[in-house]
């Protein structure tokens, strides 16, 4: 028996693919990286914003004749759609062929939801309301070999008025600091060399003792090693002093954070209930900065937020340029049901947000080609993740979180290899290994 999971959305639903995987595999189902040849098929979906939906329907509805021609196949919907209200049912109805429906609070509950579906033949629909544990026991089979994922909390406090994830994530639980130091001590003892911490907003981790977000990452970058260590997301409301202390303590945490920003208008930050201001924002930049001065900076940006005006757009464009991200993540606003932004008036036209989307695309790039173009002739150390088919090249990241690729007649996946860059071209570098 085979199976294929279909991952949308952040790194914490890659990770909860990799839980979903490990459930399948102590169920006797190995992988199968064809979805035509598999026999259960599972969707870990992502309800950040419409077009992740529609994707996930888009993918879904496509199996119908599928479904029809083999009736032993199983089709599973998760995740944070799965949760959404009112989707569920919209699932139901819409995709009459999906058999198992589980939500983000009752991932553990699969193995059971399977074995409940194969005995009876009828549809289970299993949706949990929240449940309080930070520990479900459930080995993950991790893909994504030199780097890991550990989750450090789950859930979100902040109910910016843009999203969602409070509603299908439920509220911050932090796991216990000891069990958090002890999976990475295991993960560098089998080898990985990248660990990510995950949260919505590590800044708001508290450990059972009281543990703040800068002890516990401490704790973790003291762990014995030849590991990097990474943590995301960062929230600039709780961005404080002690956190830059830590990651400058450390060579073993990468100089790079990402801090998603948002926007650079005040007004739309405080009608975004982001907490902070544009000078709080840029006063943490610069505290970054000086006292670590290479560490790279990366965001999160939403343009065409209700009744976002042109002047207060191109505040969030002045401050593409004076924070200096190295990239971004960049997002067209996309109403949710249920959130406050959603019923606010002055929806932006479509248009308008799209035009001002492509004037900020360009501005980042703009950044990202001069770092860039800036690490030509000089050398850099990259971690080697993978091998891209098409390019017929190796690739890995540097601290900074910069794309290297180089060529290689032997597998170097997992090593740190040093590249001498010959050109760049975008946010991808190009280099020649030099210790090879
Ligand atoms: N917890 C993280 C982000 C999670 S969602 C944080 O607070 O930074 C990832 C990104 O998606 C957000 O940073 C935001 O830029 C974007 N996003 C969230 N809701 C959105 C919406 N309704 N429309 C467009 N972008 C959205
Ligand atoms: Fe969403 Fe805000 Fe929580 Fe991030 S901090 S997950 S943007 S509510
Ligand atoms: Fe992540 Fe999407 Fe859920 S961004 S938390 S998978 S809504």
């Amino acid at each position: 028996m085979k199976y294929h999971i279909v991952t949308y959305g952040c790194q914490m639903n890659l990770h909860e693919s990799e839980k979903i995987a490990g459930i399948l595999h102590g169920k006797g189902y190995t992988e199968e990286s064809d979805i035509d040849s598999a026999d259960i098929i599972v969707f870990n979906t992502c309800c950040i914003r419409e077009n992740a939906e529609n994707h996930a329907f888009g993918n879904i509805g496509a199996l119908k004749q599928r479904k029809r021609q083999n009736k032993d196949l199983i089709i599973a919907v998760g995740g944070c759609m799965a949760q959404e209200a009112g989707k569920a049912a919209l699932i139901k109805e819409k995709f009459p062929f999906v058999d198992i429906l589980f939500g983000t609070h009752n991932l553990d509950e699969l193995g059971d939801l399977i074995d409940k579906k194969r005995a009876q033949r009828k549809r289970v629909f299993s949706l949990k309301e929240e449940r309080g544990e930070t520990e479900d026991g459930i080995v993950p089979v991790r893909t994504g070999f030199p780097g890991a994922w550990v989750n450090i909390m789950y859930g979100c406090n902040n109910f910016c008025s843009y999203c969602i994830v409070p509603y299908v994530r439920g509220r911050e639980r932090s796991r216990r600091a000891e069990d958090i130091v002890r999976e990475v001590g295991s993960l560098a003892a089998e080898g990985y060399k990248e660990i990510t911490l995950l949260g919505q907003n590590v800044n708001s981790y508290r450990g059972e003792d009281g543990t703040t977000f800068p002890e516990l990452l401490d704790r973790c970058a003291r762990v014995e090693g030849d590991f990097r260590l990474r943590f995301m997301t960062s929230h600039p409301k709780d961005f404080t002093g002690e956190l830059v202390e830590v990651i400058k303590r450390h060579k073993k945490i990468c100089n790079q954070i990402h801090l998603p920003v948002q926007s650079g208008s005040d007004r739309i930050l405080s009608l975004m209930n982001r907490r902070y201001t544009r000078e709080k924002y840029l006063s943490e930049i610069r505290l970054l900065r000086e006292e670590i001065p290479d560490c790279a900076v990366t965001t999160d940006i939403i343009v065409g937020f209700p009744t976002e005006t042109e002047e207060e757009f191109c505040e969030t464009l002045s401050l593409v340029k004076e924070a200096g991200f190295s990239s971004a993540f960049m997002f067209i606003y996309s109403p949710r049901t249920g959130t406050r932004a959603a019923a606010m008036e002055g929806q932006i036209p479509e248009e308008v947000a799209k035009d001002r989307l492509a004037r900020l695309i360009e501005a980042v790039n703009e950044q990202t080609r001069a770092i860039s173009a800036s690490y030509v002739g000089k050398t850099a150390e990259i971690l080697c993740e993978g091998f891209d088919e098409k390019k017929n090249l190796y690739l890995g990241r540097d601290e900074y979180g910069r794309m290297g690729y180089f060529e290689s007649k032997t597998n170097r996946i997992g090593e740190y290899v040093m590249l001498k860059i010959d050109r760049a071209n975008g946010i991808s570098l190009y280099g020649t290994a030099v210790d090879a």
